[in-house]
């Protein structure tokens, strides 16, 4: 370990269970040498071990909705009183369809569920920034994260509403970012993630194929849970300072394909009949 993020203090929402993605970065931070508050949502107690993880990284739990400003007003203070400070660091890895968990298909959505989603998954990240700059709660050169997905610029259709939630996810970076940066010198950015399975990844339709399709791809394969974990911990560290206001691909290599052999190879064994084949 390279103490990269050694004295630095964050916040870390979603690890639900160990294969999180929050749950990898909540454990490469540790190892790292930052303090952290975990949280996540009142239910996600319940449902999840997040316990286990405070246990192993010597962290306080809070919990919070995302999207209430009162829980998150008070995350953000108990966490300064916690960690003796302002934050450095802030990773958003929140997200959830309840048109995805219902399966309504994206062309009739329950649009009480889309707002739901919506509010959880994209404007929570508004919600979160907009209390940490109002309290002045992040230190200078502090750094946010949130986690997105290739669905936001391309067309993969049962990624449903999730896709629309993401590309509003991506502006409020930028948007939020401008400010937060002018203001305050601190980053925001968010990376895209390869399909992992998770709790969220798993829900989608036809995540099989989905992951499989993607693996074949990407010149470097999909990219794991540790492996994005470790990626976010470089955009925490002092290293990417004057990185900002970006959507980072991390992918290995997916989003900039057109077509690979690998798939190529699929379709011309289908494709070419035996006879042509064998002469
Ligand atoms: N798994 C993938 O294939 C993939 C790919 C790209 C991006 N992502 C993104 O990564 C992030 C983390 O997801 P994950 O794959 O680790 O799955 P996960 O299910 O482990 O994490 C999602 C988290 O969101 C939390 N959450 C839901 N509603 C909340 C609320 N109201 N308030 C606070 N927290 C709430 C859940 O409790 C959970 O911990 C999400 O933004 C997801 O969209 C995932």
């Amino acid at each position: 370990m390279y103490n990269l993020l050694k004295g630095k203090k964050g916040i870390i929402f979603g690890a639900l269970d160990s294969n999180s993605i929050a749950w990898k970065v909540a454990e490469r931070a540790h190892e790292e040498g930052a303090t952290f508050v975990l949280t996540n949502a009142p239910v996600a107690m319940r449902l999840g071990t997040i316990s286990k993880l405070a246990e192993k990284t010597g962290s306080q739990v809070i919990p919070a909705d995302a999207t209430s400003m009162e829980d998150l007003e008070n995350l953000v203070d108990k966490s300064m009183e916690i960690l003796g400070g302002k934050i450095d660091f802030v990773l958003h890895s929140i997200g959830m369809s309840v048109n995805v968990r219902r399966g309504n298909h994206y062309t009739n959505q329950d649009y009480n569920f889309t707002k739901t989603g919506f509010d959880v998954s994209a404007l929570s990240f508004h919600r979160v920034m907009s209390v940490l700059y109002k309290k002045d709660a992040m230190n200078e050169w502090g750094s946010v994260v949130a986690l997105s997905y290739m669905a936001a610029q391309r067309v993969f259709p049962d990624y449903n509403d999730m896709a629309d939630n993401k590309a509003y996810l991506e502006s409020i970076a930028r948007s939020f970012g401008y400010f937060f940066g002018r203001d305050k010198k601190v980053r925001v950015n968010t990376i895209s993630q390869s399909p992992t399975p998770t709790t969220a990844g798993s829900g989608v339709k036809g995540f099989d194929g989905f992951i499989a399709y993607a693996e074949k791809m990407s010149p470097l394969g999909n990219a794991s849970a540790l492996e994005c974990a470790d990626y976010t911990i470089t955009l925490f560290s002092d290293l990417t300072k004057k990185v900002t206001l970006q959507n980072l691909y991390h992918d290995g290599g997916f989003s900039n394909m057109g077509v690979s052999t690998g798939i190529m190879n699929e379709f011309m064994e289908k494709e070419i009949p035996k006879d042509a084949k064998s002469e």
